[in-house]
């Protein structure tokens, strides 16, 4: 059937549906009701799931398990009104048993279609089990570290968030919505959590709608034009307006944009209106986000206990609550519910689907994919695969607190035991040929209150218990386990919900007595291999100064084990680029290699202070009086920049060319190339960066932007030719008059284009490009 035909007859079915049913009814399609009956900000007194369904006040809920969504489906079609099935809506984030590194970490594969892939297999896994509805992907871009869910999300940057967002809703939707291994996607958090003041969860936004255009928004935009089912909004106001209730930007800016699907709210953000003290009371509160276009209630409960009185006051009429609910029904109808309500619920997929060796071969591929080399001095890596003894040390390495951690955040459907530890992955890919000295070394952290913190969702399987021995004990353990080996391997981090929802850190260094272990290992002067793990960028400048090497590993799921001894050992060849800029310290937070010039940039004003011989990795002094480089402990670059990661092999790369450097009008086109040569021994993948400035342009813009990247895959010896087309359209920003006027424009004048292998590492070429169009005629090369 087309589309037209198909839209025609769900858009009849509605109509019938919607006549027949009452005011509550349809209000009661508003409603995401916790399943399990509890929640965590105490918006809702204990909820009857099953009576709700029999009064219809649910439009959709999680559900705990397969066994309990059929049992809910079957209540809902056979003693619900009018039979209208549930959506079953969780949190399938990085995967679903099978998991795939944490967003961020998955991000710095660059690699588009594999992380469409990750999201199709959770779709397949998500589904085998009753689930068709994502909150997810995650699309806050967030210049800091501080903040725990950077995890989530893809890192600081609009362009490379944007293609992410595509491929995510693209992998969880297919093309497709009722097939029944497709999941309806939520892009979230609309909009601005990322730029929460000082990096703290849940804080007050103050961005201009500049920034929310330029640096905010893409990935949304994007989301939508790939036809994302639904969008979740953020929890907190922006410039005074909670996102909940932002109007213009709600049903302004998204229908603008030509959004069609339903608009959820967070987790009791209708409730926490009143919190915001936007709203006196929750009935308030539930007219203000109603007004502002929300269609789904997540778990206040504000709008099934005050949208029918508030339509008998007439403030809200009953033609408005009849559109949102038909959003919700326009959903069930999409994902085929109401012609199988059991659709997504027979079970017979799970067996086959679930931790399928395909899924895991996936997940190790994308773990390793997903690995970023920091450093590795003197080629210490790869290691060899025999006649070697490891000291295989640290919290991380081994261990069901290992196995656990190494899922990362939002793994909530996946079970810890499935994920192989480092340890394990060493003997899977070197087996008896090398000989490992294993010793825990350190806790993740040593203060049991923080340790309860961290575990607060994993009573069962912690990640961060304390051992019984002294923090002396252990790293003596790890000395003698060093003195007996060549090479030590440490295995040190955060543990996972260090990042996450509501996990801020201040300080973003290695915690609790992970640095003493590294300090103590240093001293025994065998060489030092780091394997980092974490769900955000962490400061790490004495590791720098002291290891060896480091491959940061962020949380790689379910077959990170494997895939971190596939690269320790060379099977594969580290490729990840980081997609979050890496400060020396957390005062830098907030970072960007985007960040603007400002009135005084290094290179063109300050003074070099006398006496003061501090010198930065291109020979200047990293400390510039009268510039943006004062910051008087050091260099105010960051450790890593954004696009940084090491391989096994070098790549050279060749002069930077162009067909032309005089472009006319908005339909010519830049060719720019750079010959790439793999000078190494390893056959190996580069992301080869391209990165745009505008130097004189009527805002300020920043230092420069992404605007493309390639990723080639060069054997030893090879050359490649890589190049990039440049087209206005990548020259354009928005200078909005308002938020709902975006005003996205292009100026001309002279543009600065980079090539490189990372944010700082590149070439420049100056070309210029005006708007008035070369004329039919000119005889002169244009
Ligand atoms: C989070 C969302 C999540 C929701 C439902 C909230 O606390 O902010 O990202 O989707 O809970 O689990």
């Amino acid at each position: 059937m087309n589309k037209k035909t198909r839209d025609k007859d769900m858009d009849k079915f509605i109509d019938r549906l919607i006549k027949k049913m009452s005011l509550e009814e349809k209000v009661g399609q508003l409603n995401n009701p916790n399943s399990e009956g509890t929640d965590t900000t105490g918006a809702a007194e204990k909820v009857d799931i099953e009576e709700m369904i029999r009064r219809g006040q649910v439009g959709s809920t999680a559900g705990d398990n397969l066994e309990k969504r059929r049992a809910l489906q079957e209540l809902a079609v056979k003693e619900g009104p009018h039979g209208i099935p549930v959506v079953f809506a969780v949190d399938v984030n990085h995967g679903y048993k099978t998991i795939f590194p944490v967003s961020l970490g998955l991000s710095c594969t660059w690699d588009m279609m594999l992380i469409r892939k990750t999201a199709r297999i959770a779709a397949a896994e998500a589904t085998s089990e009753g689930i068709c509805q994502t909150w997810s992907p995650m699309l806050d871009i967030s210049h800091d570290a501080r903040w725990g869910r950077v995890a989530e999300g893809s890192g600081e940057d609009p362009f490379l968030g944007a293609q992410i967002a595509t491929a995510m809703v693209k992998g969880f939707q297919g093309d497709d919505l009722s097939r029944s291994d497709t999941l309806m996607a939520t892009a979230k958090h609309f909009a601005g959590y990322g730029f929460a003041k000082g990096g703290r969860d849940y804080n007050t936004v103050d961005v201009s709608a500049y920034m929310m255009h330029n640096v905010i928004l893409p990935p949304f935009r994007a989301a939508v034009k790939a036809k994302v089912g639904s969008i979740m909004v953020a929890f907190n106001d922006l410039a005074g307006v909670p996102a909940t209730a932002y109007k213009e930007m709600l049903s302004g800016l998204l229908s603008k944009w030509g959004f069609k699907g339903d608009l959820v709210t967070d987790y009791t953000a209708i409730m926490e209106l009143m919190n915001h003290g936007t709203a006196a009371n929750l009935k308030e509160a539930a007219y203000l986000a109603f007004k502002s276009g929300i269609s789904m209630d997540l778990v206040s409960e504000a709008f099934i206990r005050h949208l029918p009185e508030l339509v008998r006051e007439g403030r809200i009429r009953e033609k408005e609550v009849d559109e949102r609910c038909r959003l919700v029904l326009e959903k069930k109808y999409k994902l085929g519910l109401f012609d199988d309500p059991f659709r997504y619920l027979g079970g017979e997929r799970r067996h086959d689907v679930l931790l399928s060796k395909a899924h895991r071969e996936t997940a190790r591929l994308a773990a390793a994919k997903s690995c970023v080399l920091l450093k590795n001095d003197n080629s210490i890596l790869p290691l060899k695969k025999k006649d070697i003894s490891i000291a295989l040390v640290g919290p991380l390495a081994d261990g069901d607190l290992a196995r656990a951690n190494m899922q990362g955040t939002w793994a909530v459907s996946a079970n810890p035991r499935d994920s192989v530890t480092v340890m394990e992955g060493l003997r899977n890919v070197a087996g008896e040929n090398v000989t490992i000295h294993y010793a825990k070394g350190a806790n993740i952290v040593d203060n049991p209150d923080e340790a309860a913190r961290l575990d607060v969702h994993n009573r069962d399987f912690p990640t961060a218990a304390i051992d019984e021995r002294s923090p002396e004990d252990m790293i003596a353990e790890a000395l003698a386990a060093a003195e007996k080996s060549d090479v030590i391997v440490a295995c040190v981090g955060e543990a996972k919900e260090h990042s996450g929802e509501s996990s801020t850190r201040t300080d973003i260094g290695l915690p609790g007595n992970q640095r003493k272990l590294l300090e103590a290992l240093k001293k025994t002067g065998k060489p030092l291999v780091l394997v980092t793990m974490s769900g955000r960028p962490l400061s790490l400048e004495w590791e720098d100064q002291n290891a060896d090497a480091i491959l940061h590993a962020w949380f790689g799921g379910t077959e990170a084990g494997n895939a971190i001894a596939d690269l320790l050992f060379g099977d594969k060849i580290p490729s990840g680029k980081l997609t979050m800029s890496f400060p020396r310290t957390v005062g830098q937070c907030p970072i960007s290699y985007a960040d603007p010039p400002t009135g005084r940039p290094r290179e063109k004003t300050g003074i070099d202070v006398a006496g003061d011989g501090e010198k930065g990795k291109d020979g200047l002094n990293v400390f510039r009086k009268f510039t943006t480089a004062c910051r008087l402990e050091g260099a105010h670059t960051p450790l890593y920049p954004f696009g940084y990661g090491l391989s096994y092999t070098t790549f050279d790369y060749g002069p930077v060319s162009a067909n032309k450097t005089q472009l006319h009008g908005k339909k010519d086109v830049l060719r720019v190339s750079v010959a790439i040569k793999n000078a190494g021994p390893f056959a190996a993948e580069e992301i080869v960066q391209l990165y745009i400035t505008d130097p004189v342009a009527s805002m300020v813009r920043p230092a420069r932007e992404l605007k493309g990247f390639q990723t080639v895959m060069l054997q030893p010896g090879e050359e490649k030719q890589v190049t990039f087309e440049v087209t206005p359209e990548l020259l354009k920003f928005y200078k909005p008059k308002s938020i709902d006027r975006p005003n996205r424009i292009w100026e001309e004048g002279d543009f600065i284009i980079h090539i490189g292998r990372n944010s700082e590492e590149t070439q420049s070429l100056k070309v210029n490009w005006s708007k008035k169009p070369c004329a039919a005629a000119t005889l002169a090369p244009c």
